[in-house]
Order: structure tokens, then sequence, then C-alpha cells
């Protein structure tokens, strides 16, 4: 699908189809008043018919109006005017995509992104538009036998701006949408996959090839070199596991050498059974999403890397299975983490803390500038949260607003939660330096407090997505989420973002 933008009047576009919104009750906007007028009061016409009123999600597809050059019009419904808002503006544009995949029409041209939307410029409608139009076609069907494709899939789109003046930042808006639903494509299609063809070497394997194609530098450390830097944390989790652990670290440098990087650690857990505190069998397959933390920060790299962003960007992801087994590690056993800090583990399905924390460790000796994990840490955070807002946890209060700002703009939004100290009491151990968990309640905050454990030498956040980064149910799968919030986070930091 390949996106490209434009500036003029409705009537007077060759394409196979031109979308224009229709507002509740029955109210054109502003390039449907223009069309209407164009084709002699027939789009008002029709709608007084009741074929249409508007409704959000409704569509009408109409065919050889008078007094325009187009193929067709699709007439999409925006819902009431005044409760039009992000949500409802990408759902228009998700609607019509989809929509004109089943109508044959091999382009469009979509007005839609004319529409106001409280708040929002053109930029943010151009590139929002493009992430819903890539969003809404995505597929996960390479184990199908029998994929239902397309009959003539939509090729082109066209959005359209207003005015010429604003071609060049919807441009560069559009190619960013595009680099961040690529991203976020990638994202989704690592958690996707079953666990037993994502293994940690299956994404040690991703890395590098997205290492390959841009040009990035790329290590895998193996077991050996984890056992060499004193990763026991990490190990513990790994040691019931017959797939072999990786530690993934890829870089990409757009910024001068000298600059401190970004760097972004992701949970990669290829598959969560709980190890020896085994998981109860009901939707255990879901834990297959476990790595979805190193899927969207590998997601994220991907765009950074092909928007070409001025920043040094570092991707940090400890990856393994945890898996009961006679070598597995045992609730009570004390591992001694990489910053020498000893560990009480008590419940072996609190795996995620144990190799951030190494990963975590490793990051600072990297120099960074500022860290973010992105985990899917705690069920205790989906309870609280549900799935509409990411966990952020921060140990500066100016990178959590930046992190809040950025997802709010992304419309990938995120929900501060406490850090205080009063929390750590809760991870106190008789026998060793800390425990592994803090009990019944607060779940997402302790797991936040143990991770800040190891990062009291630089600036940190803490995502976590357990709630965010899969959908259950009838529509299972990956959403791709926080890759929009990480990379206009980035871009925002970049001075990118208009
Ligand atoms: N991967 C899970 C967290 C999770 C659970 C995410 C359910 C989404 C849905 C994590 O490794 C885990 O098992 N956490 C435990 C921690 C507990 C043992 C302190 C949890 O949340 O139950
Ligand atoms: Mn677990
Ligand atoms: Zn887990």
């Amino acid at each position: 699908m390949e996106f490209s933008i434009k500036s003029g009047s409705p009537a007077k576009q060759r394409s196979a189809c031109v979308v224009v919104g229709v507002f509740e009750a029955r109210k054109l906007t502003v390039a449907a008043e223009m069309l209407d007028r164009a084709a002699g009061g027939r789009i008002g016409e029709i709608l007084r018919h009741g074929d249409m009123d508007g409704k959000a999600g409704s569509t009408l597809l109409l065919h050889g109006l008078p007094g325009t050059l187009c193929d067709r019009i699709l007439l999409v419904g925006l819902g009431k005017e005044k409760e039009f808002r992000e949500k409802e503006f990408s759902a228009a544009i998700r609607t019509a995509i989809r929509t004109l995949n089943d109508t044959g029409a091999f382009d469009a041209c979509l007005f839609l992104t004319e529409v106001p939307v409280r708040k929002r410029g053109t930029a943010w409608r151009i590139r929002q538009a493009a992430m819903a139009a890539r969003d809404a076609v995505y597929r996960f069907d390479q184990f199908k036998s029998r994929k239902d494709d397309v009959r003539r899939p939509l090729r082109k789109i066209t959005f359209t701006v207003e005015r010429r003046s604003e071609l060049a930042a919807a441009e560069a808006a559009m190619a960013q949408g595009n680099a961040i639903a690529e991203g976020s494509a990638l994202a989704r299609t690592l958690g996707n996959l079953p666990p037993n063809v994502c293994h940690p070497s299956y994404l040690a394997d991703s890395a590098r090839r997205l290492a390959d194609e841009f040009g990035l530098a790329c290590e895998i450390l193996e077991r050996h070199d984890l056992e060499a830097l004193g990763m026991g944390a990490f190990l513990a989790v790994a040691s019931g596991a017959h797939q072999p652990p990786k530690l993934i670290v890829v870089s990409y440098r757009g910024a001068p050498d000298d600059e401190a990087p970004v760097i972004l650690v992701g949970k990669g857990v290829t598959f969560d059974t709980g190890g020896i505190s085994l998981k109860p069998a009901a939707d255990m397959d879901e834990m297959k999403f476990d790595m979805c933390g190193a899927a969207a920060v590998i997601g994220t790299l991907h765009a950074a890397a092909r928007l070409s962003l001025p920043v040094n960007l570092t991707v940090i992801v400890p990856a393994t299975e945890n898996m009961p087994g006679g070598n597995a590690s045992r609730p009570g056993d004390i591992v001694t983490s990489m910053s020498g800090q000893t560990i009480e583990i008590l419940n072996t399905d609190a795996e995620g803390r144990l190799l951030l924390c190494d990963a975590l460790t490793y990051a600072e000796r990297l120099g960074p500038a500022l860290v973010i994990d992105v985990a899917t840490l705690t069920g205790a955070c989906v309870v609280a949260l549900g799935n509409i807002a990411t966990g952020l946890f921060s140990n500066r209060e100016t990178l959590a607003r930046d992190l809040l700002a950025a997802g709010d703009v992304a419309h990938d939004r995120a929900w501060h939660l406490p850090l205080w100290d009063d929390y750590q009491e809760l991870l106190k151990s008789p026998f060793a330096d800390m425990a592994n968990v803090g009990g019944r309640y607060g779940g997402a905050v302790t797991a936040a407090c143990f991770l800040s454990r190891f990062t009291r030498k630089f600036p940190w956040a803490h995502l976590d997505i357990a709630g965010t980064a899969w959908k259950s149910g009838s529509d299972k799968g990956a959403t791709g989420r926080p890759v929009p919030l990480l990379m206009h986070f980035l871009l925002e930091r970049c001075g990118r973002l208009s």
C-alpha cells in the first residue's frame, strides 16, 4: 500500500474512489459539501432518502455522480460532530480503508484527513491516518493453508490537505506515520508468531537481519557470555529451558558518536509457563506474548532507523523461555545479579524482573542518556489499568511527563503510577538483599520498585505493557503497542514532531 499527499477539490479528482465524511445527522463535511454542490445536490438528496445518516462506522458507496471525475464516492459516517476526537478520527480512517479494500478500487483519495480534530493539526491527522490505514490492513495468516485473500486490494491512497502550503509538513508526517506503522507491524508479527517458532534464537536472528538491513551494530551474547558477566538473575530464568538464552544488543547511531544513547530494554520471554511456580492451564497460550516488550523495542528501532532520526539508540533484549524442568530454579533459590545484589526467588513466575535487572545493569555500562524498559511484567497492571493504558513508572519526573505527553499525542496512552520508597519494604527478604515478589497487593508497583534498585545511576522509565501489548478473545493478537508512544517520544526529542 502506497501513500501520497495532495491538495485540491474533491470534484476534480480522477480517482477510483473519493472518500468524504458525513456527520450525524446527515451533516456534510466541507469536502462532502463541495462534492454535493458539484453534483447538483445529489448527495444531500440521497441522504434525505434515508440511505445514511452519518452514524459512526456506517458507509455508503455511490456510483456515477454527475459533476465529478471519480468512478465512485464513499461516504463515511463520522458520528456526532461534537464527539469527533482522536479515537473517532482513526476509526473513520480504518472504516474507510476496510470498505475500500472490499470495493475493488485500486486507488482512493481520502478527504477525511481534512476533517478537524480538536487540538490536533494537519501533521497529526496525516501521521495518524497513515498509521491507522496500515493497521487496518495488517494480517497474520502465514500459518493458514487457505488465506482469505482480498480480490483486488487497495494499492494507492492519497490523503488530502486543505492548503498547498501544508504539503511539505504533511509529507514528513506521512513518512513518520508510515515508519511507525511498519515498526508496529513488525512488533505485532513477532508477538503473534507461535512460541515454537519465535524462541530466543529467532529473536536474535530477527535483530541480526534488521541490523544488516540498516547497517547497524549487532551483538548477540550467548550463555557463556552471560556467565562471564555474572548475570545470575537472567541465567536463573533460563536454567529450566532447552532453548539457549540470548542477550541481544543492537545499536543505531544517528547522532554524533559522543552523544550518549537512548537505551530501550525489552522483556523477551518467548514463553512464560511460570516455571516451577507453574501457571494454570487456562489461557496459557497467551504467554507467547510475553516477548512483546522485546518486539516493541525492535519495532521502534526499525522505525527510527527507517526515518534516519538524529539520535543514538540502543536496544537490549534479554531473551529466554521460562520453563519448568530438572534444572529450573526453585522457589527459595538465592541468585546474585550482575549488580552484585542478591535476590531470593520466592516465585519463579516473577521472572521478567530477573532478566530485566541484569539487562538494566548492562545498560548502565553503556553510559546511557536515559533508559526505558518495556515489559509485559505484571497481571496486577492489567487489573489496575485494563487494556487501555500502559503503566508508567520513572525515577525522573521530567521523563515521566515527556512519555505521558508522547503517549497522549500518539493516542497510545500511559498512566503514571507511584514509585514511592514506602513500597520498597515489601521486597524485604530474611535471607537475601531482596525478594523477587512483594506479596499480594500493589504488584505492578512492587515489580517497578524491584527494577528501580538497578537503575539508580541513570534516568529511567518502566512501561508495564501487560494489558496493552495484546488483545484476548475473538480478535486475539499483538497490538504493536507501545511503538507509537516510543516513536513520538523520540520524534519530539529530535525536534521532529510537528
Ligand atoms: N508475564 C507475566 C505477567 C502477565 C500475566 C502479563 C498475565 C499478562 C497477563 C509475568 O511474568 C508474571 O507471571 N507475573 C506474575 C508476578 C507475580 C508472581 C508476582 C503475575 O503478574 O502474576
Ligand atoms: Mn511470569
Ligand atoms: Zn512473564
